[in-house]
């Protein structure tokens, strides 16, 4: 049977594979293994993957240890009205933001070369933390403590948008993420 005209058999399951079909049918499949073996590859050898972790945690317990960071190495504060918190964390320890509808809080400080680790919670519902102009995408999920360890290679000022969408006020949840020398 033809693998591009309808088949002409009301049975048409008991034909044999059309050469064209079945010539498809392989390529596919080998393609599926070559895309799934790369998988793991990327992981060890690629730039693509992040290494991260999640835990189970409760919004007390990540808004208490967000507030201690806030409350030992705030800098300044931004945002007018807002008062966000700028904080600048110690390299090579834990940095700590907060997704809620529908802001990021706080705002994080770090250093270029030195390594951190950033922890990802909402507070409410499915938010998505991606970091422009970079394009570091994360689901940032209620109850689960998302764990990336990254060190940031160039100064200036990120991007932070919600790239899930998270009801009438998504557009507006933005925020920075400073990289300092
Ligand atoms: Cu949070 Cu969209």
């Amino acid at each position: 049977m033809s693998a591009i005209l309808p088949p002409v058999e009301r049975v048409w399951w008991k034909q044999p594979f059309d050469r064209a079909e079945l010539l498809w049918i392989v390529m596919a499949l080998v393609w599926c293994l070559i895309m799934f073996f790369m998988m793991p590859y990327w992981h060890l050898y690629g730039k693509q993957n992040l290494a991260n972790e999640s835990y189970r945690t409760s919004a007390e317990q990540y808004s208490k240890l967000t507030e201690e960071m806030v409350s030992k190495y705030k800098v300044r504060e931004e945002g007018g009205d807002l008062k966000v918190p700028v904080v600048h964390p110690p390299a090579g320890g834990d940095a700590y933001l907060i997704a809620r509808l529908w802001s990021w809080y706080p705002i994080l400080e770090l250093e270029a070369g030195k390594s951190y680790h950033i922890h990802l919670m909402s507070m409410d519902y499915q938010h998505g933390f991606s970091l422009q102009p970079e394009n570091i995408n994360i689901q940032v999920l209620p109850g689960y403590d998302h764990v990336i360890t990254v060190t940031p290679t160039h100064a200036g000022t990120y991007g932070i948008v919600c790239n899930e969408y998270c009801g009438i006020g998504h557009s507006t949840m933005t925020s920075k993420l400073y990289v300092v020398k």
